[in-house]
């Protein structure tokens, strides 16, 4: 953590200021130390300070036993209603950046990404991500799993990019961009944002919203800390046709509550077909299409029929077996992974007051919107 960090940090439940004690530096870089305000503390640990309250905090007994401070810190943080369903699914996310620190840096990876990326904001290439994130002063991310988008949002926005995330993730992001001068990493819930209101330039939460346990609620959240003018783009998944909704209810049944080692073994024989159906490289022409299962009529890659349709059986040749299989994985494991309609989505901006907005389905899994929040 930065020592300017502090300007931008509250407390995440009362949004008083922050102080900080250093038990351990690297020349600007807290690695080690505490935060305090008058009822609350929460410790930097690793160079990340983790903002959690509740039964998403971790256990810092060590942390208090090796700085002394079991004295001191008598008060306990006063807990949040219960989030249990949050609990269960950042044992997901911890696992899985845990497992894959690279995702996104590579650049076979990064060129899919920034196509995609760029789709996304409805812009006609990569080549005009640079100017998009230059217009924000600042940028508030939220669940940046790896980091790979903390850096390149970082590299070319002029001021600071505060990266949000619950899991263990926020480890990842670190080791990744920490040591960029302009990105904040900080464990914290998308619920409970530690900065305050009306304050970002540009939010954005690509594929995050839907494993809150309360998508709308995490997005009216997100919303409030971008300033009047400033632009939030998020991404959560569409509620699919009929026959896809079966096959994964059924198969999350099954592979949700398996450890996550189990679930990915589980998820290889689904990768394999995805890769196998890629390979084929064919397409049917569907004169009538099947509209009771959301098929239109038309011409139809196979595996692209099967993938929205019937199973998430993700396959691209950018990236090797594990990272597919992981892309499968990070479909079918978490706790909470809800799916939305349009409808709902504009329900919710209608109801926040907002006008200016773009719905894109550049990803026909999901919802992309870019809004802009009423002056
Ligand atoms: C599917 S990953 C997406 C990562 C990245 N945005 C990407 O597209 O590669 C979802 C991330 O959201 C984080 N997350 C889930 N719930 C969250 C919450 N309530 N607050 C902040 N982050 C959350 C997870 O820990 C995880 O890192």
């Amino acid at each position: 953590m930065k020592r300017d960090a502090l300007t931008l940090l509250r407390d995440p439940v009362t949004m008083a200021p922050l102080e900080l004690e250093v038990f351990e530096a690297d020349g600007n870089e807290i690695i080690e130390g505490l935060l305090t305000c008058e009822t609350r503390w929460y410790p930097i640990t690793r160079g990340v300070p983790r903002l959690l309250t509740g039964d998403v905090r971790g256990d810092y007994s060590a942390f208090v036993e090796k700085h002394g401070l079991q004295d001191r810190l008598g008060f306990e943080p006063t807990s949040q209603p219960p989030a249990s369903s949050q609990v269960e699914t950042n044992k997901t996310f911890s696992d899985k950046w845990r497992r894959f620190k690279n995702y996104g840096f590579e650049a076979e990876h990064q060129k899919f990404l920034g196509g995609w990326f760029a789709k996304k904001f409805g812009l006609s290439s990569a080549d005009e991500l640079p100017g998009f994130y230059r217009q924000a002063e600042s940028v508030l991310e939220i669940g940046p799993g790896s980091g790979f988008n903390t850096r390149f949002m970082a590299e070319h926005c002029p001021g600071p990019v505060v990266s949000i995330d619950i899991s263990e993730a926020a480890d990842t992001t670190y080791g990744n961009v920490g040591s960029m001068p302009n990105t904040h990493v900080v464990q914290a819930d998308c619920n409970l944002i530690p900065c305050e209101d009306d304050t970002f330039d540009f939010a954005i939460a690509d594929g995050v919203l839907h494993h809150t346990p309360d998508t709308r609620k995490a997005t009216e959240a997100v919303y409030r800390k971008v300033r009047p003018g400033g632009r939030f783009f998020f991404y959560v998944y569409r509620q699919m046709g009929a026959a896809r909704q079966f096959c994964d209810q059924y198969l999350r049944k099954h592979l949700s509550p398996l450890d996550p080692e189990a679930c990915y073994q589980a998820c290889e024989g689904i990768t394999e077909m995805g890769r196998e159906l890629s390979r084929l490289n064919a397409t049917i022409t569907l004169e009538k299409g099947i509209p009771l299962l959301g098929i239109p009529p038309g011409e139809h890659n196979v595996q692209r029929l099967l993938y929205y349709n019937f199973l998430k059986c993700f396959w691209n040749d950018a990236f090797d077996w594990e990272t597919n299989n992981m892309v499968n994985f990070d479909w079918y494991h978490p706790h909470d992974a809800w799916q939305h309609t349009e409808d709902e989505v504009r329900g919710w901006l209608r109801d926040f007051g907002v006008t200016d907005y773009a719905i894109n389905d550049a990803n026909p899994n999901g919802i992309s919107v870019l809004l802009r929040k009423p002056d």
